[in-house]
């Protein structure tokens, strides 16, 4: 499959640039970043050292994308530490940036080959929705767009009531939940269900000794620590890696339900919540239609197999 990533490039965002890269059968076109994690030229530079480490220099054009969200101030995360990369301080990539902007290089590409190239969008949606406003055709010409964000009516990780990409830019989700893209989208309810490595995962990983498992290694220290104060427990969390094996390989999807989704934009206390309406409950929104299907479950054994591939060299 051929794939559009478009992301703030700290973490666990990292790993999913390498499954992208790494598994066979998929080709990653593109990277777009967009605002999010971390200050933006770091993300971008996080992008381009990840893109060198994984042995793609040159392969994989970086455009750059939104710097703010479309209404409010940004918040950066403190989650992967303030490079993004939990200090693990790569070398400056030899690759550099486009010069085109990142919502052109999505329109192009994807105008281009209608029907042909999915995108993975696990930032806030700013790029996206920009590049929907531009150019209302790339909904129906995008294969299919997969989303990192929101909660699947439940707790979030920002506010109790809202996943960090949905929060930093609700009017840009809201945006693209309206436009008419073919959506799967993947929350960190899942995260939280399906995602997790949990000590003898990571003890494998780390055996390894492959120069992409000391990147995870150093790359994923701070949200681990932050993590196990948490939860108690050596676990590291992949919202976006996750969802990235998702789309390249659907089968680890177990459970999925079709639903309306509707992002708040206004609420004081629910401000970026993703209201989950399931199709089957017959529609209570009557003026809106099924617009995404919501993984519910998906496969944690196939998904850490896909990435010891990812990172075996
Ligand atoms: C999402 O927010 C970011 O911190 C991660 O990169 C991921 O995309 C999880 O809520
Ligand atoms: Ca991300």
């Amino acid at each position: 499959m051929r794939l559009i990533i478009d992301t703030d490039t700290a973490g666990d965002d990292t790993y999913s640039l390498l499954l992208a890269m790494r598994t066979p059968g998929s080709t990653l076109e593109a990277v777009t970043v967009c605002v999010g994690n971390v200050p933006f030229d770091q993300q971008v530079e996080n992008a381009l050292a990840t893109i060198e480490a994984a042995g793609f220099s040159g392969k994989v054009p970086v455009y750059l994308g939104a710097r703010r969200p479309m209404v409010k101030p940004w918040e950066a995360s403190t989650m992967h530490g303030n490079d993004g990369m939990s200090g693990a301080n790569p070398p400056l990539a030899r690759q550099r940036p486009e010069t085109q902007h990142a919502v052109d290089a999505i329109i192009e590409r994807i105008m281009a080959e209608p029907g042909e190239i999915d995108i993975l969008a696990q930032a806030p949606l700013t790029n996206i929705a920009l590049a929907v406003m531009k150019e209302p055709r790339i909904a129906k010409a995008t294969r299919h767009l997969w989303i990192m964000g929101g909660t699947d009516n439940s707790v979030g990780n920002i506010t109790p009531c809202a996943e960090y990409n949905f929060f930093i830019d609700p009017e840009a989700a809201r945006i693209v939940f309206e436009a008419g893209f073919d959506i799967t989208l993947s929350t960190w309810t899942l995260t939280m269900r399906s995602s997790l490595f949990e000590g003898d995962q990571l003890d494998e990983i780390f055996a390894m000794k492959t120069p992409l498992s000391e990147f995870y290694r150093k790359v994923s220290s701070t949200p681990r620590q932050m993590a196990e104060a948490r939860y108690g427990r050596p676990i590291s969390t992949h919202p976006d890696s996750l969802t990235c094996a998702c789309a390249l390989n659907p089968a680890l999807i177990e459970k999925a339900r079709d639903a309306v989704v509707r992002i708040e934009t206004a609420g004081e206390i629910t401000r970026g919540f993703s209201a989950i309406h399931p199709a089957k409950l017959g529609n209570r929104w009557p003026e809106y239609s099924v617009n995404a299907r919501v993984i519910e479950q998906a496969s944690n054994s196939g998904f850490f197999e896909m990435m010891k591939r990812a990172l075996s060299s």
